[in-house]
C-alpha cells in the first residue's frame, strides 16, 4: 500500500499525516483527526453536508483527496467557535431555527460562512444561490435562510464591536 507524508493546518492546528493517495478529504478528517462534524450525506456530491473551507473557500470533502490539502489550510465546523464561544453564524441559526435533525447544518452553515466573508450584507437571491449545493430534508429551507440573514446582522455587529475596541487600545 502506498502512502504519503501530508502536513496541512487543520483548525489552527498544524498537522502532519500519513495518508493513502486515494483518501478522501472528508474521511482524513473524521477518521484520521476525529472531526466528525464534517457529515457524509451522499455518495454522489450533491448534499454538501461534508462542507469545509479550504485555503477560506467552501468546499464539499468528499470530492478532494486529503493529499490535496498539502501545504493548505482547512477549517471545519469545530474551527469556527472562539473560546468555547459560538460563532454568530451558529448563534444565529440556533436562534432562528435554522436546522431539526442538524445533519446538514455544519454544510449549510460553512457554505454561508464563506459566503458572509465576501459579502457581508447579501441578498435573500445571494443567500439562496449560495446554498443550492446544499441540501436538507427536515427544514423547508426557509429557516435556514432566515438564519444566514440574523447571521449576517451578527457578524456585522461583532466586526463593529471589535472595530471600537481596537480604536479604544
Ligand atoms: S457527502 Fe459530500 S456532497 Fe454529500
Ligand atoms: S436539519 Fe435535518 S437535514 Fe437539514
Amino acid at each position: 500500500m502506498r502512502i504519503v507524508k501530508i502536513r496541512t493546518r487543520v483548525n489552527g492546528k498544524d498537522i502532519q499525516s500519513e495518508v493513502e493517495p486515494r483518501e478522501l478529504l472528508v474521511h482524513f478528517l473524521r477518521e484520521n483527526l476525529g472531526l466528525t462534524g464534517v457529515h457524509i450525506g451522499c455518495d454522489t456530491s450533491n448534499c454538501g453536508a461534508c462542507t469545509v473551507l479550504v485555503d477560506g473557500k467552501a468546499v464539499k470533502s468528499c470530492t478532494m483527496l486529503a493529499v490535496q490539502v498539502d501545504g493548505r489550510e482547512v477549517t471545519t465546523i469545530e474551527g469556527i467557535s472562539k473560546n468555547d464561544e459560538l460563532h454568530p453564524l451558529q448563534k444565529a441559526f440556533l436562534e432562528k431555527h435554522g436546522l431539526q435533525c442538524g445533519y446538514c447544518t455544519s454544510g449549510m452553515i460553512l457554505t454561508s460562512y464563506w459566503l458572509l466573508k465576501n459579502n457581508k450584507n447579501p441578498t435573500e437571491e445571494e443567500i439562496r444561490k449560495n446554498l443550492s449545493g446544499n441540501l436538507c430534508r427536515c427544514t423547508g429551507y426557509q429557516s435556514i435562510i432566515e438564519s444566514v440573514k440574523y447571521g449576517a446582522q451578527l457578524m456585522m455587529k461583532e466586526k463593529e464591536k471589535e472595530e471600537q475596541q481596537i480604536e479604544v487600545r
